[in-house]
This record gives C-alpha cells, sequence and structure tokens, in this order.
C-alpha cells in the first residue's frame, strides 16, 4: 500500500498529472459551458423579437451576466475575449489567449470543426498552477446580424454600434470562423 502511494505521487508532482488534466477539463467544461447554448438561445429569441438593434442587450448584457454567475459560483476567472474586439475594455485577450485563438484560426482553416475546438493546459502563476481553458466561440447564422459584413447591417444598428462602440473591430466575420472564444483561469 505504502509503495503504491508514493508511485503516485511520483508520478503526479510535477505540477498535476495528465490524467487529472483530462478530469479537470472535463469538469470544467460541464460547469461553464452550458452558458453558450443559454445566450444563443436568448439572442435567437431577442432578434426574433426585438430585432437586431433590440437584441444587443444579450451580447453586451446577459451573457456577462450569465458569465458574472458562474465566477460567483466557482471563484474560477471566466470572461469572453476576441481578436477582434467590439468592447476591448471586457475582451481583450492576456499573450496566452491571443496565442490559443491564433492557434484556433489556423485550427479551423485547416477543416477543424469550429464548434469543437479548445484548449487546456495546466501552467504555473506566482509558482502555483493554474488550470487554462479555452472554447472557441464560432460564428453561426444569428451573430451574422451584429459581427458580420459592415455594409450588410441593419441601419438602426450600425448607429447604435457606433455610439456606444466607436473603436469596434468585431464585423466583418463570415460563418463558421470563430468570433472569440470563452476563457477560464481556475487556480489549483
Ligand atoms: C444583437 C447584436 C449581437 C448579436 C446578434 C451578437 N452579438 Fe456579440 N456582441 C454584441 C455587442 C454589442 C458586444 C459588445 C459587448 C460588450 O460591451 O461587452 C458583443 C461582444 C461579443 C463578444 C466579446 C468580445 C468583444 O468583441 O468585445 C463575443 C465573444 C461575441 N460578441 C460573440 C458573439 C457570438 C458568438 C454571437 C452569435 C452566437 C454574437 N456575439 C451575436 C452584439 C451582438
Amino acid at each position: 500500500m505504502k509503495s503504491t502511494i508514493s508511485i503516485a505521487l511520483l508520478v503526479c508532482t510535477v505540477p498535476v498529472c495528465a490524467q487529472d488534466l483530462a478530469a479537470l477539463s472535463a469538469e470544467t467544461r460541464s460547469t461553464v459551458l452550458p452558458v453558450i447554448p443559454q445566450v444563443i438561445a436568448k439572442m435567437q429569441e431577442a432578434v426574433a423579437t426585438e430585432g437586431v438593434a433590440g437584441a444587443i442587450p444579450v451580447c453586451k448584457d446577459l451573457a456577462p451576466q450569465l458569465i458574472g454567475k458562474k465566477r460567483a459560483e466557482t471563484g474560477w476567472d471566466i470572461r469572453r475575449v476576441s481578436l477582434k474586439t467590439r468592447n476591448a475594455e471586457r475582451g481583450t485577450p492576456d499573450a496566452w489567449e491571443a496565442a490559443q485563438l491564433t492557434e484556433f484560426d489556423r485550427r479551423a482553416a485547416s477543416g477543424e470543426k469550429p464548434e469543437t475546438i479548445e484548449k487546456s493546459e495546466i501552467v504555473t502563476v506566482n509558482g502555483r498552477p493554474v488550470l487554462r481553458y479555452m472554447k472557441a466561440l464560432p460564428v453561426s447564422e444569428v451573430c451574422l446580424g451584429c459581427h458580420g459584413p459592415a455594409e450588410g447591417l441593419d441601419a438602426d444598428l450600425r448607429r447604435t454600434l457606433a455610439d456606444h462602440y466607436p473603436n469596434d473591430r468585431a464585423t466583418g466575420y463570415e460563418k463558421g470562423q470563430i468570433r472569440g472564444a470563452l476563457t477560464v483561469k481556475r487556480p489549483l
């Protein structure tokens, strides 16, 4: 018995072992990802009933609120990031996130299904292990109304976006591209 324990310790000390990464990723996924279909369902409903300009609060307020609720429940740092932000203050990636987003774009361009693209890694921050997890947010039909080519956007929406987001870089997307990612930093 004693020897089994010491072997397990040897295998797992630096810093968390491989089967832990798989288990931690699965747990992170099942905790955080349910937010995505919730936001998309609300988005479809709001676009259908309020029109695109009226649906802005779903991506602007509801998505951050649902993410905030998950942060409060778990204590993990959860955000949305993008290489082309609409709201740079909230959505600018750090260096690790920017590298993954570039890699996600490359993976999507080489034929990987965007809805399955994700990345998990255990990194060390100030000497302590942290799980970093990122899940790609692909552009689906409903996203195009507000993130598609600028010239095709509804006139009301364009005015509202110009007022609120003078530095908007989040247009010009096509279906199947990666709009950004949900990102998690989970101290272990
Ligand atoms: C009704 C308009 C609208 C629709 C539809 C919409 N968005 Fe957004 N999106 C916005 C607005 C407005 C923001 C800026 C939010 C803020 O102020 O934090 C935003 C921000 C984001 C961000 C955060 C990063 C950034 O650019 O600031 C992501 C990621 C995102 N949207 C993904 C999506 C995806 C994926 C879809 C489709 C499932 C989608 N959006 C559909 C309006 C929309």
